[in-house]
């Protein structure tokens, strides 16, 4: 592909702006300076813009640390959106592949492939995700039993899925709850009807993505081509 072509698609610049980014002399390909927008690029050229990799034109796929305070919409009359984490163009195009609250932490995946998100997001495929929650009471002995056979919860017809709870270590107040569905406030709701209170809720995977333990909260990078792909299985 030609490289002005390559910085139309991945920019969402027209060709005259994609020609003057050129001439500018601030695009790099594979660290040379290019200034002609006829330069031929491949899939494993790594294109710079002012020091910064233009990702490939086509499909993003984005796993971002949600801090605390962020909400998961485009707009919010209140609250920052996670939206403004990410430097990135046509940030109109993206959507989260599966919403977390205002107050909860941790893993989310921001794509513009609805397709795939869909296969995160819609109850047929029965995604696991799993989050890490810290109590405001000490877990009975009794709950995990009461994941696996599925919890009433309010307003709702039918019990939940059955779900895996994991105690951390000698733990009292904190587990780990898979669950595959995603209700509103479904983990809080859950806990809840067992008469206990979520003090904090942090994702830490969805499918076979992990949060990455490099990433500080507010951090994002893109998926491997390997994480893209298991959501698929
Ligand atoms: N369940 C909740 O209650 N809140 C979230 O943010 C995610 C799952």
């Amino acid at each position: 592909m030609r490289l002005d072509k390559y910085l139309c698609d991945a920019l969402g610049a027209t060709r005259k702006e994609a020609t003057k980014i050129i001439k500018s002399g601030d695009v790099t390909v594979n660290e040379q300076v290019q200034k002609s927008g006829a330069f031929k690029v491949d899939d494993h050229s790594i294109v710079e813009w002012q020091g910064r990799e233009v990702q490939k034109p086509g499909p993003r796929y984005i796993m971002l640390f949600k801090p605390d305070g962020f909400v998961c919409s485009h707009e919010d009359g209140f609250n920052q959106t996670a939206f403004m984490l990410l430097d990135e163009v046509r940030i109109e195009d993206l959507h989260f592949a599966g919403r977390l609250d205002v107050d909860t932490t941790g893993l989310v995946l921001i794509t513009d492939d609805g397709q795939w998100s869909h296969r995160i997001t819609s109850p047929k495929h029965k995604c696991d995700k799993t989050y890490r929650v810290w109590l405001a009471d000490p877990i009975q002995p009794h709950y995990a039993d009461e994941f696996t056979k599925g919890i009433q919860l309010r307003n709702e017809k039918g019990l939940t899925l059955p779900a895996k709870l994991e105690l951390v270590d000698a733990q009292e107040n904190e587990v780990l709850l898979t669950i595959n569905e995603g209700k509103y406030h479904q983990v809080k709701r859950m806990f809840a009807a067992l008469g206990n209170k979520v003090e904090h809720l942090h994702r830490e995977r969805i499918g076979q993505i992990e949060l990455c333990e490099s990433l500080e909260p507010g951090d994002y990078r893109y998926l491997t081509q390997e994480e893209v792909d298991s959501v698929w299985g």
